[in-house]
């Protein structure tokens, strides 16, 4: 099967209404820059659906004014190269304008808790336009399935919220984070960091480390845990360090598989997220 390379909103809705009813539909929703983490999304949909279909934009409504959405890393080609070779049915680029029509268009507001904290408290407004990309995504592609990466750990828990709240027949399927050999969550910012400014973002990693260490252990109280991870996070720009339930309350003790340690920090102007699903 050749990959497509589709640009507008209206070939995608043709090819889509083109497929055959028995066809399963996999969408990988990304901002390009593709590395190994957007691939192991693409190979699990290529594992489960008939046709996969990989969203490359860099969406402008959830970058805020002082961030690096000029500076985002972007290059199609080599993004569509590796879906080409990954067997991916469409590659779906299209530009802001092919997105986002109006200049008074209905606007999406993210959960008043779960979107305005952690993240959404630092980069107001940012899952508001996760939101509004997601689900214009789901509604051109029609998926069975949607494929988002744990690494994105609230983005995952409110994209789940948006699909229950709005009665959307997607199935939203959580993929595990993908980390280089050191470590270091992979993520498309980690090529603005320097060799010394590496080492620093691996005390991240390290802290989470103690905390899941410490849980086989037995603990199970997060203020020891949140300490124990300090111990690697020493000089670090730490913007937020947290354990918490998937409705994203902090919570005093941590209970398996319903609690998330969400940790974000600065090295020089790059933020970088990790977290522990526990
Ligand atoms: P982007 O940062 O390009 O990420 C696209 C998807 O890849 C997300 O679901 C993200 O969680 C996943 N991902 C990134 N790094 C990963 C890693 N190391 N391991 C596993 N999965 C990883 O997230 C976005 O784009 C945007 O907010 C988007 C959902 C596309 C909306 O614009």
């Amino acid at each position: 099967m050749k990959t497509l390379l589709i640009q507008t909103t209206k070939e995608l809705i043709n090819y889509r209404n083109s497929l055959p009813n028995d066809s399963i539909v996999g969408l990988v929703p990304t901002m390009g820059a593709l590395h190994n983490g957007h691939k192991s999304l693409i190979e699990h949909s290529r594992k489960t659906d008939s046709h996969t279909i990989v969203s490359v934009f860099v969406n402008p409504t959830q970058f805020g004014q002082n961030e690096d959405f000029s500076k985002y890393p972007r290059n199609i080609d080599k993004d569509f190269k590796l879906c080409e070779e990954s067997g991916v049915a469409v590659v779906f680029a299209p530009s802001a304008n092919e997105m986002y029509l109006k200049n008074d268009e209905i606007t999406l507001r993210a959960p008043k808790n779960m979107g305005y904290i952690y993240e959404g408290f630092i980069r107001e407004g940012h899952f508001d336009g996760v939101l509004s990309i997601v689900l214009k995504l789901l509604h051109l592609s029609l998926p069975h399935h949607a494929y988002f990466g744990q690494k994105d750990a609230q983005q995952l828990l409110i994209v789940k919220r948006l699909v229950q709240d709005t009665f959307l027949p997607t199935k939203i399927i959580p993929c595990p984070t993908q980390r280089d050999p050191d470590g270091l969550a992979m993520s498309s910012r980690n090529i603005y960091l320097s060799d010394l400014q590496r080492k620093e973002a691996l005390k991240i990693p390290a802290g989470l480390s103690r905390i899941a260490k410490a849980i086989k252990e037995g603990e199970t109280k997060t203020s020891i845990l949140i300490e124990l991870a300090k111990i690697e996070l020493t000089n670090l720009d730490v913007q937020y360090l947290d354990i918490c339930d998937y409705n994203l309350n902090s919570i005093t003790h941590i209970q398996k598989d319903s609690s998330i340690a969400l940790i974000a920090a600065k090295v020089g102007q790059t933020r970088l997220l990790d977290n522990l699903w526990i």
